[in-house]
């Protein structure tokens, strides 16, 4: 949350941070604002919304100098207003923050108390404040070292001096901050693909690290205030991946990639003439791993949900899951016998990050399924599996979470082939129906005409009801998800058992109860639930893979899906939730791309 950039060069600034900006904007976008360095002030400028906005006042009112930080907010502290933007300056500093300083009220109650005067409702403005004091007495990095110790929560930081017209400073405590390497110029950023545009050459500060730019040095200094080396990385060319081409939006680009990011993750780790899984380096032996403990957020967490189940038929091991922001408080039992597994699309995600460490420090083999491969929380685990998915810009996850199923399932299907529990035979055939899978993917894509009818159905509903059971569950939570983040319309995801345990109270005429229910073992209890609905008023489309199924009139929708085998069906059925969610949010004018409050890398607790 919160996109921090900087850069030090030998050249006008304002034009490539702004450009910087408009890539950083799906990490918070409620407000933007940047600072440069000219003749020898700081020259601020900041607006509520978007970082459009920010570039028409730079047009009208251009920001000099060859020395600047940028930001775009995602707000923590003080509504999203002008003021709370950031940079936060005062005549002699100026600060770009990602996170949440958890001691600011204490900071500044300090700082008040020595005549200090504050203007917004922010936490970083204390940092501002804090380094204006210290730099009187102080170099630019002492005194942001010295401010450093005095704050407790996690950040990453720009900064810049007006004495300095060559200087940048970063720290990075918890959250992601990266440094890249150009001729003549420098940059920050907060991820890789901030600076994508302007260098491929990286390093990544690690937590407690500080950094100084200049536009032909970069020096970095560890927690202990020691001078040290970083690794510079190169990244992969894969530009052309974030633009969104003839789509109206990046979201919609991203649904219909989805046969080719199945299509990818199978070419990677599938190899089709051997009839086998690419999977080696196993940090424990499938064979003696006792316990699989999945934790990740949000549609991740959805993707673990799912994995459960397919570990728990396919193999005799023991699985847990947890969201990451319980699973970090939690009082665990650690086992050296088990295999820790964190999903993540962003590997930036501040809960999930921070649930890693604890297993890290606590000594245990973790394994990280990320689809940015340069991320903090794949650099920080034992085995990598990247998802292969290409970028994600969207806030709301799609192809990233088909993405990690796939990574999850054919995990799965490895680790109990190696433990016997899965037969040659059975291994060999599950391989081969899942190279069927894009093109059922492809299929379900052509069916939108159908979906796009029944949002125009349910666009003006107050609420809404998802249903499944077994790993149709998940899938019926993945899909309440979609469609509450992206058209703002409540929607509640439940296991159709538990509807008569209290949300049927909630079903009344006209109410929209999506029904997912495949031809497995749970169908026709899923149906008898359906039929519950149906006799409360409950208006159901139900989406199905059980083509021979006599529709009841009753049902006022249904969406024939392909079926290739039961355990791939969530990838299918995924398919038309994401399609509804995106054609009501398209009917009700909402930003499809960024919806409201969120953010797609989320680095604060
Ligand atoms: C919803 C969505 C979020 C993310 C969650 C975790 O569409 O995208 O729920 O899944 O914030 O993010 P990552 O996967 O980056 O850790």
């Amino acid at each position: 949350m919160c996109g921090i950039i900087g850069i030090a060069s030998n050249k006008a600034v304002s034009t490539n941070i702004i450009e910087s900006l408009k890539r950083l904007e799906y990490r918070g976008y409620d407000s933007a604002g940047l600072a440069t360095l000219h003749n020898n002030q700081i020259l601020e400028k900041k607006c509520t919304g978007r970082v459009e906005k920010l570039e028409k006042i730079l047009f009208k009112n251009p920001a000099l100098g060859s020395v600047g930080i940028g930001h775009v907010r995602w707000a923590t502290h003080g509504v999203p207003n002008e003021v709370n933007a950031h940079p936060h300056s005062s005549e002699i500093v100026s600060v770009v923050h990602n996170g949440i300083i958890e001691n600011s009220d204490q900071l500044k109650k300090d700082l008040e108390s020595n005549g200090i005067k504050f203007k917004s409702q922010t936490d970083t403005e204390v940092i501002t404040l804090l380094l204006t004091e210290e730099i009187k007495n102080e170099s630019p990095i002492k005194s942001v070292q010295k401010t450093l110790k005095k704050l407790k929560g996690s950040f990453a930081l720009g900064i810049i001096f007006k004495s300095f017209d060559n200087l940048i400073v970063g720290a990075r405590r918890g959250s992601p901050l990266a440094v890249g390497y150009a001729k003549d110029e420098n940059y920050l950023g907060s991820d890789s693909y901030a600076l994508k545009s302007m260098t491929n050459k990286i390093s990544y500060l690690d937590d407690g690290d500080v950094c100084v730019l200049t536009k032909n040095s970069v020096e970095f200094y560890n927690l202990e205030e020691k001078k040290i080396n970083k690794k510079v990385h190169t990244l992969s060319d894969d530009k052309n991946l974030a633009e969104k081409g003839d789509y109206k939006n990046f979201m919609s680009k991203e649904i219909f990639e989805q046969p080719i990011t199945v299509k990818n993750g199978i070419n990677e780790y599938v190899d089709k003439i051997k009839n086998d899984i690419n999977l080696y380096n196993f940090p424990i032996d499938p064979k003696s791993m006792e316990k699989i403990v999945l934790i990740a957020c949000g549609t991740a967490y959805h993707s673990c949900l799912v994995a459960k189940y397919w570990f728990e038929e396919m193999s005799n091991i023991e699985v847990e899951i947890d969201v990451a922001s319980e699973f970090r408080y939690r009082k665990i039992k650690f086992n050296k016998k088990n295999l820790y597994i964190f999903v993540s699309q962003s590997g930036e995600t501040a809960d999930t990050a921070a649930a890693l460490q604890l297993c890290k420090d606590n000594n245990v083999k973790t394994c990280s399924v990320v689809n940015v491969v340069e991320s903090s929380i794949a650099r920080n685990s034992d085995w990598v599996l990247p998802l292969h998915a290409g970028p994600e810009v969207g806030v709301a996850s799609t192809k990233a979470f088909l993405g990690q199923m796939l990574i999850l399932y054919i995990l799965c299907l490895k680790i109990s082939f190696n433990r016997n529990e899965v037969n040659k035979d059975e291994y060999i055939q599950k391989i081969n129906n899942l190279i069927k899978l894009p093109k059922a993917i492809d299929d379900i894509l052509k069916k939108e005409d159908q979906i796009q009818l029944v949002a125009k159905d349910i666009y003006e509903s107050k609420g809404s009801m998802f249903l499944g059971r077994g790993t149709s569950f998940p899938i019926a939570l993945e899909g309440a998800l979609k469609l509450k983040e992206l058209s703002y319309l409540h929607a509640e995801g439940y296991p159709a058992g538990e509807m008569k345990h209290g949300p049927l109270a909630l079903i009344e005429d006209g109410l929209p109860v999506i029904v997912i229910a495949p031809k497995d073992k749970y169908f026709e209890k899923t149906f008898s639930n359906t039929q519950e609905v149906i006799a409360r008023g409950g208006k159901v489309l139900l989406i199905t893979d059980k083509h021979e199924m006599v529709i009841n009139e009753n049902i006022r929708f249904k969406i024939d899906v392909p079926f290739i085998e039961e355990s791939l069906s969530p990838f299918i059925l995924t398919i038309p939730l994401q399609l509804l969610a995106y054609h009501v949010a398209l009917l009700k004018n909402c930003d499809i791309d960024k919806p409201r409050n969120l953010a797609k890398s989320v680095t604060v607790e």
